[in-house]
């Protein structure tokens, strides 16, 4: 039987990419297939915790028990996640948030002949991430980083910037882990300097891996340790 341990903690996570569309056809995406984030909350369920799940599009079952909100765009990702976070203990950002969106959707599709498909007009999304970051309470904020190089110093420096309590770190230029696949081999940096490399494992494995830390990072928070 599953420990209860998270049995009234409500846990909220984010999973998969956005879409941020360009005309009803065409959109921005990251790649994400949202496995990572899945697995976390259908782990976090297990072990007796509330948990919604906010997820961009992505293919994948929803797990037993859990309160999925389905989001588009990153607009839509934050209007989700924002007021539900005051009421959550535990966030964990496993979305990947695309950075950018076309400043302008077409309501028809745009034609080649006829429209300048050769340039689409950008403008930032909001950084739900920093945003919680900012946020006060004592809840707990992991945060995740995909890299391709300088997986540390690009990890270490998102942790202080979104003022996170820790951050898991991959290096997406493997093909055995990270991306689509069920396995994962990440390293955690923590606020407080600590830092751990995890072998690597399933993503429900690390899941869990990731809960236990979460979970010990709460009590020292709220000083139930
Ligand atoms: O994009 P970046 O590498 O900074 O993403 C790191 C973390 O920030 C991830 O946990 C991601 O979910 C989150 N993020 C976010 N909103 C964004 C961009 C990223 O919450 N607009």
């Amino acid at each position: 039987l599953t420990p209860q341990d998270l049995a009234g903690e409500t846990v909220l996570v984010t999973a998969g990419p956005t879409r941020e569309e360009i005309d009803p056809v065409r959109y921005i995406t990251n790649r994400s297939s949202g496995k990572m984030g899945y697995a976390i909350a259908r782990a976090a369920r297990l072990r007796g915790a509330r948990v919604t799940l906010v997820s961009g599009p992505t293919c994948l079952p929803v797990p037993r028990g859990v309160e999925l909100v389905r989001v588009g765009s990153a607009v839509e990702m934050r209007e989700a996640v924002l007021p539900r976070a005051d009421g959550a203990g535990i966030i964990f950002k496993a979305a990947a948030v695309a950075d950018y969106r076309p400043t302008v959707r077409a309501s028809q599709k745009l034609k080649k002949g006829k429209d300048d498909l050769s340039r689409i007009e950008l403008e930032r999304n909001p950084d739900i991430l920093a945003e919680l970051g900012r946020l006060p309470g004592g809840r707990v904020l992991v945060g995740f980083a995909a890299e391709t190089d300088e997986l540390e110093a690009n990890a270490t420096a998102k942790l202080s910037a979104k003022n996170l309590d820790l951050i898991v770190a991959n290096d997406v230029t493997r093909e055995d882990v990270g991306f689509d696949v069920d396995t994962n081999e990440v390293r955690l940096f923590f606020a407080d300097g600590r830092r751990l490399d995890l072998a690597k494992m399933s993503k429900f494995e690390l899941a869990g891996e990731l809960l236990d830390q979460a979970l010990a990072l709460k009590k020292q928070k709220t000083g139930t340790a």
